[in-house]
């Protein structure tokens, strides 16, 4: 073992100092989003132009820990398996779990083929459990009760508290008795618009033991992105808080709810009860406007109420949860995922992907606003029995060590975060890095966008001081669960490639034509068979759900997104190859911006694309012509940013406003996007054919126009 660990010191020192000497040179091409068949093969040039020398091809390079899952031989066997024989591989899985009633033997049935009739998937057929059950009470029950579930850790670092399994469990019994008590029931919605404290993943956890089917709304949309949410579902209650700090700026949460509730009613949905937690630090009670009659704050709301509640007890296929996500079209779709295939899957590939034990310290950053708050926060580590930090605050705050600081003071096995995050504390420096020990570090992940292999190589050598993996996560909203990424220390790893599927995971790449693609190749990526948690509709429209997912590639599930596969069958995601933008890791529809813009009066067109970004992956370039007789100005650039901000949320801005006399398009109306991310990136020597063009001039116009 020290020996083996003297080596790869070693070897770290020297990929270290090649990276540090690499510095002068120009940057190595990143993987970006954009899918560009010249980029991504730089990049891959590039990565495999080092591997050899960085990567460890060999698992027992990494000594500190021993997977579940021995060689790649077992995983192909195991993997085979869950392909071939899915009812029995999950089965056996599904069995560590609690089950009020069990599942058929043959208990998972699919069509995943349009054209033979609706889509439809089933899995756990005829099984009844509780999800909440299985995250909190079976661990009590195991004699686990006063192990930390949730070391809450806020926004100013001397803010902190720890809540045991058996405190979660008597507060999420609390407001389920509450919840119940209002009239809410099984099947009905609750939104959740609420900061990163602990009672946020306690609603959620109430909803889904009284069989609540919960929203969740990122507190960094906007009342009206809100209001929209709300109205979809009809939801029964929202539950918010009374503000929130993040970093230096104070958000009044409250005022931004009170005004989505507003908003909602204005679309014919009224909420009659608002739950508020109070959050002190941010903004305290008696500055809190308060309605009558409607509000309630969280703790008296809880007060008085028992800490039992008896669980409800719901089908396999009972809709545990919706998830608005943005898409190429129209306003965001609830994905809605149900309760057994979505437990079992979240388990096993939080089990098996952060290689993580009962009692394992473990840290995700992500919101639980988003899918990755949902399945590596609240439900996958609890049904493991992990212990977890949740991080109010921002990684940058109050210094852009604030993360390895956390890491020490709870000693953290398992960190997972966002390529942006990454990217912007690599800019920092190594130095923020080092003040800090990290021994505890045993595996680091990375999810949300590509991840350039300069990022992975810094977060692998100086975050992981080379001797923790990096799991490469890829999947999505839809899929709740990871689709590729890496068994740690199972197998070799390549810097900016997912990697492999998991267990159950059939992918494929198809041409345009839909045609399956062999071998090494490039394509669009498809799932062949359903996974257990598979999304099961879009809320309130099956329809939308075939024809956006299942209609374009006849046979498959499309994910939207365009991969490579390599001769060693490695998958790199490219990115999206519709028109769906991912800045920070945020999915955000480019169709949700520029409706924001036009909605603006001076606005008469506008046309939203992505541009490589150095630290958010993309940014949003927003093409803007504006009505006849009105004047460009900054004023109006601002304007329009605002109005974005005010529809969508501040994450949502556009970083440049290009305007625009007129947009290139087709005879027959169609934008041409494609040449307008060429002049937004300056390549517009790589227009390729633009003789469909009804005005070629017009692209002439838009380069002598840029930057003014
Ligand atoms: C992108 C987040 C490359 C991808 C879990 C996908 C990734 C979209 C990766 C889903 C990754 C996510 N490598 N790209 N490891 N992870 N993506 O729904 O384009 O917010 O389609 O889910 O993020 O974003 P979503």
């Amino acid at each position: 073992g020290e020996a083996r660990r003297a080596v790869r010191a070693a070897d770290c020192g020297r990929a270290r100092r090649a990276r540090v000497a690499g510095a002068a040179r120009p940057r190595p091409a990143v993987a970006r989003s954009v899918p560009d068949k010249t980029v991504a093969a730089a990049a891959v040039e590039v990565v495999e132009g080092h591997h050899v020398d960085v990567v460890p091809h060999v698992p027992s390079n990494y000594p500190h820990f021993t997977p579940f899952i021995e060689n790649v031989e077992q995983y192909r066997a195991m993997y085979k398996r869950s392909i071939e024989d899915p009812d029995g591989f999950w089965g056996e899985i599904a069995e560590e779990f609690h089950w009020e009633r069990k599942w058929e033997e043959k208990h998972t049935s699919w069509n995943f083929d349009v054209r033979k009739g609706p889509i439809h998937i089933e899995w756990f057929k005829g099984g009844l459990t509780n999800i909440c059950y299985n995250a909190l009470d079976r661990h009590v029950q195991e004699g686990n009760g006063d192990r930390p579930c949730f070391l809450w850790e806020g926004n100013e670092p001397s803010d902190d508290s720890v809540m045991s399994y058996k405190q979660v469990l008597d507060e999420v019994c609390r407001m389920a008795n509450y919840l119940r008590s209002l009239g809410v029931g099984k099947g009905d919605a609750v939104s959740i618009y609420m900061p990163m404290v602990c009672e946020l993943p306690i609603a959620m956890l109430a909803c889904a033991r009284i069989g609540a089917v919960h929203s969740v709304v990122f507190g960094g949309f906007s009342a009206e992105a809100l209001a929209g949410r709300i109205a979809d579902c009809k939801a029964k209650v929202l539950i918010t808080s009374s503000g929130v700090m993040r970093g230096n700026k104070k958000i009044d949460l409250k005022g931004i709810a009170d005004r989505g509730v507003e908003l909602a009613a204005k679309e014919g949905h009224e909420v009659p009860t608002v739950i508020v937690r109070e959050i002190k630090h941010a903004v305290p009670r008696k500055d809190t406007k308060v309605v009558e009659g409607r509000d309630v704050w969280w703790e008296d709301a809880v007060a008085g109420q028992s800490t039992e509640a008896e669980v409800e007890w719901v089908e396999a296929d009972h809709p545990l949860f919706l998830l608005y996500t943005s898409g190429s079209t129209g306003n965001p779709k609830g994905v809605v995922h149900c309760t057994g295939g979505y437990m079992v899957y979240t388990y096993t590939t939080t089990k098996y992907v952060f290689n993580m034990q009962e009692g394992d310290v473990y840290w995700c950053t992500a919101d639980c606003g988003w899918i990755t708050g949902h399945s590596y926060l609240t439900y996958g580590p609890l049904l493991v029995g992990a212990t977890q930090v949740v991080f109010e605050g921002v990684p940058t705050y109050p210094g852009p060590d604030r993360c390895w600081q956390v890491v020490d003071k709870y000693k953290v096995k398992q960190f997972y975060t966002a390529p942006t995050a990454i990217r912007s504390l690599m800019r920092s420096g190594d130095l923020y890095v080092k003040e800090h020990g990290r021994d505890s570090l045993r595996i680091l992940g990375s999810v949300g966008e590509p991840i350039n292999p300069e990022a992975w190589r810094w977060y692998h050598d100086v975050v992981g001081d080379g001797r923790c993996p990096v799991v490469d996560t890829w999947w999505q909203t839809e899929t709740g669960g990871h689709m590729i990424a890496p068994l740690p220390n199972v197998w070799r790893q390549k810097p900016g490639s997912a990697t492999l599927p998991f267990f159950g995971v059939l992918p494929v790449l198809v041409d345009e034509k839909g045609n399956e693609l062999e071998g090494e190749a490039e394509g669009m990526l498809c799932i062949k068979q359903a996974w257990p948690s598979c999304l099961r509709t879009v809320y309130g429209d099956h329809e939308r759900y075939q024809t956006n997912y299942f209609a374009p590639f006849p046979g498959y599930y499309f994910s939207g997104d365009g991969a490579r596969r390599d001769a060693d069958g490695y998958f790199w995601i490219t990115g999206r190859v519709d028109d769906v933008i991912n800045v920070s890791g945020h999915r955000i529809g480019t169709a949700e911006v520029e409706s924001a813009l036009v909605a603006h009066p001076k606005c008469a067109e506008a046309a939203v694309v992505g541009y490589e970004h150095p630290i958010k992956g993309q940014g949003i370039y927003a093409y803007v012509t504006l009505m006849e007789g009105v004047h460009q100005s900054e004023d109006l650039r601002r304007e329009l940013v605002a109005s974005v901000r005010s529809t969508i949320g501040a994450f949502a801005a556009p970083d440049v406003i290009h305007w625009a006399p007129g947009l290139p398009k087709t005879r027959s109306g169609k934008i041409m996007r494609r040449v307008l991310r060429k002049i937004a990136t300056k390549q517009e020597d790589e227009l390729g054919d633009t003789s469909t063009l009804a005005d070629p001039a017009v692209v002439q116009q838009l380069v002598e126009l840029r930057g003014k």
